[in-house]
């Protein structure tokens, strides 16, 4: 692959702030928000609640939350995505009340919401779980101390936005520390919170119930960037990732560099090329800034072609191993024992039809589809859209044959 590439909005990004947006019986107007599936369920999940939403132009979501007239979130919408569970803290924080179906489990892991529900309990809520709904109640919110038992992202954007109309100091110690988290802070603070300490483990947050509308322009996405840097590693490409914030990104082009990838910092973005054989790496995934799991898979086929055993431990998500029986389709020779996955490198994949069983195991499959001698067709697509805006123009204009057919 070869070329140029610009990096879209932040999904996860995208669907923290447009839930926050809900906070404030107002009008937001957002900017470099991704057209990915994931994105548009966010959108009917809050017009569903009363919320109006329209794209207005390239990336740009219009918002109108001045009226929400339901506290109770859709069933069928909110189980095709963890993230709808964000609904939660934003209909407690408006509404004092929410009814939100639990996102239970999903093929990377168990996913349990318990901190969650601990954490609107420290802010003053009653929590009920029945008939598969995490019911809420909070006549009085207040403002609490909470430390997250283990770093989630979820948890402390969640419990941010339930705390952004509190009037007080909330404390949430222990808390992730991703862009994404910071992303949604400095949202919050444009809205009339106070938010301090986004990016360090301890955020405080002094509400309001003046929240207001605002314009905001979504951080680009580190874990798209992440897919095409890999794929351009794995191909024996040469590629520049334009608009992407390096600094999101080190621990990955730290492991690049290991590979013997020439990974070079440009003025505009940041440059792969690679000209010889690949060198086996061990990586362990980690909360923020550490290697992000949502990168592991596409690793992984990257590595099924370097020459040598790697291994990958995940320290996240349990069962994050769904790509390893389908790159096994194409010849690639990994095993898993315990947390980690084995990769020994073969010289080349072959083409075979596999399955995209959740969205970055989908991308791995692409990866492995490119450097695979053959014609790969993938399945199960639906789980790719989630969260790759326009995934086959972008390959196309790096040089890569691929077309979407049809069922
Ligand atoms: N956890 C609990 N209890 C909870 C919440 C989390 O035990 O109440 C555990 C999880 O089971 C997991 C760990 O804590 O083992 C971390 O989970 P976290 O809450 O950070 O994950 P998340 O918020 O559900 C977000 C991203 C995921 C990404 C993870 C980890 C969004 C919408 N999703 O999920 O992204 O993998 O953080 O970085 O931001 C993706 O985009 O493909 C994706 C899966």
């Amino acid at each position: 692959m070869r070329g140029r590439l610009r990096v879209a909005g932040a999904k996860n990004s995208s669907l923290a702030v447009i839930a926050a947006a809900a906070l404030a019986p107002d009008r937001s107007v957002l900017e470099n928000v991704p057209l990915c599936r994931d994105v548009l369920t966010i959108v009917e999940i809050l017009r569903a609640l009363g919320v109006g939403a329209e794209f207005t132009g390239p990336g740009r979501l219009e918002l109108d939350t001045r009226d929400i007239t339901d506290h109770v979130a859709s069933y069928d919408l909110c189980r095709q995505m963890r993230a709808s569970f964000y609904v939660a803290g934003t209909l407690l924080g408006r509404l004092g009340r929410a009814e939100v179906p639990l996102p239970g489990g999903c093929v990377i892991g168990s996913r349990p919401v318990d901190f969650h529900i601990r954490g609107f309990e420290a802010l003053g809520a009653r929590a009920v779980t029945q008939h598969g709904f995490l019911k809420l109640h909070a006549p009085r919110l207040r403002p609490g101390t909470f430390f997250v038992p283990r770093s989630s992202v979820g948890t402390t954007i969640n419990l941010m936005l339930a705390a952004a109309r509190i009037s007080g100091a909330t404390v949430l110690q222990n808390v992730a520390r991703d862009p994404e988290v910071v992303d949604t802070a400095v949202f919050l603070s444009l809205m009339g919170a106070r938010v301090r300490g986004a990016g360090t483990s301890t955020i405080t947050i002094e509400g309001t119930k003046d929240l207001r509308g605002a314009r905001y322009s979504i951080i680009p996405d580190r874990i798209e960037a992440g897919t095409y840097l890999i794929a351009a590693a794995a191909t024996h490409g040469d590629v520049l990732i334009e608009d992407l914030i390096p600094e999101h990104v080190t621990a990955l082009l730290a492991k690049l560099a290991e590979t013997g990838a020439e990974v070079q910092p440009e003025p505009t973005g940041v440059r792969v090329h690679v000209e010889r054989d690949l060198r086996p790496i061990e990586v362990d995934t980690a909360p923020y800034p550490g290697f992000a799991t949502d990168l592991h898979p596409q690793m992984a086929a990257m590595l099924a072609t370097a020459v040598g055993r790697s291994a990958i431990r995940e320290t996240i998500f349990e069962s994050r191993f769904g790509y390893a029986i389908e790159l096994r389709r194409m010849g690639g020779d990994i095993r898993i024992e315990g947390d980690t996955a084995i990769v020994t490198g073969v010289p080349h994949l072959s083409a075979a039809p596999v399955e995209a069983v959740d969205l970055r195991a989908g991308a791995a499959m692409v990866i492995g589809g490119l450097q695979a001698r053959g014609e790969t067709q993938i399945t199960r697509l639906e789980n790719i859209d989630r969260g790759y805006e326009g995934l086959e123009q972008k390959l196309r204009a790096l040089g890569a044959e691929v077309q979407r057919v049809s069922a």
